[in-house]
Formats: structure tokens, sequence, C-alpha cells
């Protein structure tokens, strides 16, 4: 499939046409951004390590029958990817607790939430995406009712697929955010990325983060853990699985 048009980029991803207007190619940058770009960063083998990794998990998705904008990996940073209109809508699914919820309710950090808690984010980087409520949803109309409730059962469905294959490489799923969009004919499928900068991974054992808190705490090297993350997905890490 031949790269066109340059369409836009985002903080971790250029978006280019191809010549099926119905396709487009994501190409995975080395950029790294936390807390809304405040701090910034080019992290060499980032971009390919995360089309790698995400390619992975929409492919296992897809596998499940969770309908994905994936088609297919094209290189090393480029994935073929369907055109969807995105809902500015961004749904957070915890099984844990960490990061912002931990600052915003007080609570423990690693309270268990089971059934795992689903939140609603606005996607909106001038407003630094704010949570928000269904009501606020409606009241907006960012989406329907119709459209929450699919988003919401594939995000729990995304949840038990992800953090079932992830429990079988040692390391624990603590939450992760998703995008969705619609195609031209309706439907909703999961769309953006998923990868250590959209998830929280902890190794089971030692309960090092293995993805981007590595950057925005300078918590260590991040490449290291996001090929941590690789060898456990990909089965070279045996001892992992023990
Ligand atoms: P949070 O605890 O900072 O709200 O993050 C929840 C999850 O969402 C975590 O896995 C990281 C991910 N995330 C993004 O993918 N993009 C973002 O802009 C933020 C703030 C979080
Ligand atoms: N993605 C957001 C940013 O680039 C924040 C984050 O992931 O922590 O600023």
């Amino acid at each position: 499939m031949e790269k066109k048009e340059f369409l836009y980029e985002g903080k971790a991803k250029k978006i280019y046409k191809t010549e099926d207007p119905n396709l487009l190619i994501a190409e995975y940058k080395d950029s790294a951004t936390a807390f809304d770009a405040i701090k910034k960063a080019t992290i060499e083998g980032k971009g390919v390590l995360n089309n790698t990794i995400a390619s992975f998990f929409f492919e296992l998705l897809n596998k499940n029958s969770v309908p994905t904008h994936f088609v297919k990996k094209l290189s090393d940073r480029e994935m073929l990817i369907k055109k969807v209109k995105i809902i500015p809508v961004e749904v957070v699914v915890r099984n844990l607790a960490a990061g912002s919820i931990v600052k915003r309710l007080g609570i423990k950090k690693e309270t268990l939430f089971n059934p795992p808690l689903i939140e609603f984010f606005l996607k909106n980087d001038e407003l630094h995406d704010p949570l928000i409520c269904e009501s606020h949803i409606y009241a907006l109309n960012l989406a329907t009712k119709e459209d929450i409730k699919i988003m919401k059962e594939l995000a729990l469905k995304v949840n038990e697929i992800l953090k079932d294959f992830m429990k079988k490489q040692g390391i624990i799923l603590v939450d992760f955010k998703l995008e969705f969009g619609k195609t031209d004919d309706g439907q909703i499928i999961l769309a953006d990325e998923i990868s250590p900068d959209t998830c929280r991974f902890w190794d089971e054992k030692t309960k090092e983060s293995l993805d981007k808190d590595r950057f925005r705490f300078d918590l260590g090297d991040l490449i290291e853990g996001y090929k941590k993350v690789l060898e456990r997905i990909q089965g070279e890490d045996d001892n992992a699985k023990s």
C-alpha cells in the first residue's frame, strides 16, 4: 500500500493517506510527551517498539472478535489502519489504582477495582483532557447512549483479553486508555493505539513499571521497559511465565 499525502500529526504518530480512501497509514514517532507535552523528549527506538507492540495487541484483539482499525503492520514504524471519525471521549479502564485517580480521590495506590472501573475523559489537549461523566457526554453530544454502551462493552472485553494474556507473561495490566472511532458505515471500532504509552504494565514479581510512567516519573530507561514488554509478549522470556 503506497503512502500518499501527509494528513496530520499527533504527539506520537503521523497519519498519511493511501490510494484507498478508506485506509490510512499510521507512522509511529520516536517522540515521548507527558503532562500535555510539558515534558518532551525524542527517544530513539520508541516508535518501532510501539508499532510492533500495538500491532501485536491489535492482532490479538481482532482474533478475539474485537473490531479494531488495525489492518496490518507495514514496516518497522508503520501500520495500515481503517479511516474512522474519532469519538472525542477517551475511555480509561482501571483494575488497580495508579496515576491520576490516586491523587484525585485520595485513595491508596494498588486499590483493587473489581469489577474494573471505567472512566471517561474529554479528548481535548487545551483543556487537559478533563474527567467527564456520561451525562456530560450526552449533554455535549459527544456520543449517543448506544455508542457508549458499545464502547463500555468493548472496553471491558479488551480488558479481559489483555489482562489474561499479560498475566500469562508475568505482567499486571493496571490500567489503560482507549479511543474509539466510527467508520463511514457507522460501526464503532477500537482506534488509536494500545502500547506501553497508553497502558500501565507492572512486572508481577517486582512491581516494576514497564510503561510510560518510566518517562513520566523518571523511573528508568523507557526503551528497556518497552523491550521487556515486547520480549514477554513474543514469548522470548520464558522465566517470566514460570
Ligand atoms: P491516568 O492515571 O494518568 O489518568 O492514566 C490512566 C491510563 O491512561 C494510563 O494507562 C495511561 C493512559 N493515558 C494515556 O494513554 N494518555 C494520556 O494522556 C493519559 C493522561 C493517560
Ligand atoms: N499523552 C499525554 C501527553 O502527551 C500525557 C500522558 O500520556 O501522560 O502529554
